[in-house]
């Protein structure tokens, strides 16, 4: 039995009502994580406004999430790349519940590629998704928030090479970068204002958009994101979304300019330079037990 076996289902780790009242705008809600986390935020009693580029998969997840939550949650269409579709999305936003208190900025795309394959095209359909998305939420919430006099609280979601940087994701890499510098500027530029900047860097959860595109055809049978972490176990959608809630919530109010790994390890294992050590087994440490003391 491995440690993957072992694990026991992950339950909501914040109390029923830490998120009510709050209006909380889930770039990239439709689907994956953005999707999960958006189903714990209404559990928590939050509203919730989700937004994509397909009217179609947002409409059905709102449904769905109202279902099974019972709370309110609106699909508005919005190309995160086009600064007068975010404007158009907040106005909706605040015309349906009075107002904005969070921004989520979880939308991305992303492929994997060898970078010299990529056309100049390829490499801005990421960037302009990732970081110009990212940056044209936070400017029009950014400027929606200080004219009101609103202590809202942002929060990106990275990856962990947006800090190691990584190799055959370069364009996502760019992007996930400039939003980390992103969530450590405001965090200071807009704290005066009361606004709350941070910033999550997940590990491999896995989700049909990421899976396809990273791990295509043959790809998924030849790598397993669980073989590069030290907890043997890709990330449960529930424990991104306790960290997210939490992140947003209240209790986190002294947390500025943050961004918190939660990858089971992974990036470390690939960082340290004897972690490799690990493949040597018992045997052989008794075996060479002598030498080494020696
Ligand atoms: C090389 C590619 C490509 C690929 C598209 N292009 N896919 N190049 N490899 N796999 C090129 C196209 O040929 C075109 O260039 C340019 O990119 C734009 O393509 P479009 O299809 O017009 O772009 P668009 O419609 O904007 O779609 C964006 C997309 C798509 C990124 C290509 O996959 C998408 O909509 N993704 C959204 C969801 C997503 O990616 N989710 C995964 C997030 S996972 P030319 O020169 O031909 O015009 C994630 C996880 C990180 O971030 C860490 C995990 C552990
Ligand atoms: P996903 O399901 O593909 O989510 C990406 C979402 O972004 C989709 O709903 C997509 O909807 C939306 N989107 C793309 N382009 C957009 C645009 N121009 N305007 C508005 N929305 C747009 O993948 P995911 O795995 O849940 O990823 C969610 C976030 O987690 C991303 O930021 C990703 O980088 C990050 N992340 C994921 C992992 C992982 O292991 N899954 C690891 C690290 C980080 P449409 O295409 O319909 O617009």
């Amino acid at each position: 039995m491995n440690n993957s076996d072992k694990q026991k289902p992950v339950g909501g780790a914040l109390r029923d009502d830490a998120l009510k009242g709050k209006a909380i705008i889930i770039t990239g809600g439709g689907t994956g994580l953005g999707k999960a986390m958006g189903i714990y935020f209404l559990k928590l009693g939050a509203n919730l406004v989700i937004t994509s580029r397909n009217y179609n998969v947002l409409k059905e997840t709102a449904a769905e999430m109202e279902a099974e939550t019972g709370g309110r949650a609106i699909a508005i269409t919005c190309d995160v790349r086009k600064y007068d579709e975010v404007e158009n999305m907040l106005h909706a936003a605040i015309n349906a519940f009075g107002r904005v208190d969070v921004l989520l900025n979880n939308a991305a795309g992303n492929f994997i590629s060898p970078t010299e394959r990529l056309s100049a095209n390829a490499f801005s359909a990421i960037i302009d998704i990732v970081l110009k998305g990212s940056v044209n939420c936070s400017l029009a919430l950014g400027k929606y928030w200080i004219a009101e006099k609103i202590p809202g609280v942002m929060l990106n979601i990275i990856t962990t090479y947006a800090f190691t940087g990584s190799a055959y994701v370069v364009p996502s890499a760019c992007a996930k970068g400039g939003v980390l510098a992103l969530t450590r500027s405001l965090a200071v530029e807009w704290g005066k204002y009361g606004i709350r900047t941070n910033a999550i860097a997940p590990g491999p959860f896995p989700t049909k958009g990421a899976w396809d595109r990273l791990l295509p055809g043959e790809l998924a049978e030849k790598f397993d994101f669980k073989d590069k972490v030290p907890l043997k176990r890709v990330g449960d959608h529930q424990e991104l979304a306790n960290l997210a809630a939490f992140l947003v919530s209240d209790s986190s109010g002294y947390i500025n300019g943050e961004v918190i790994t939660i990858d089971g390890g992974e990036w470390l294992q690939g960082a340290g330079q004897f972690n490799m050590l690990e493949m040597v087994p018992d045997e052989m440490w008794e075996a060479t037990d002598k030498a080494r003391r020696g």
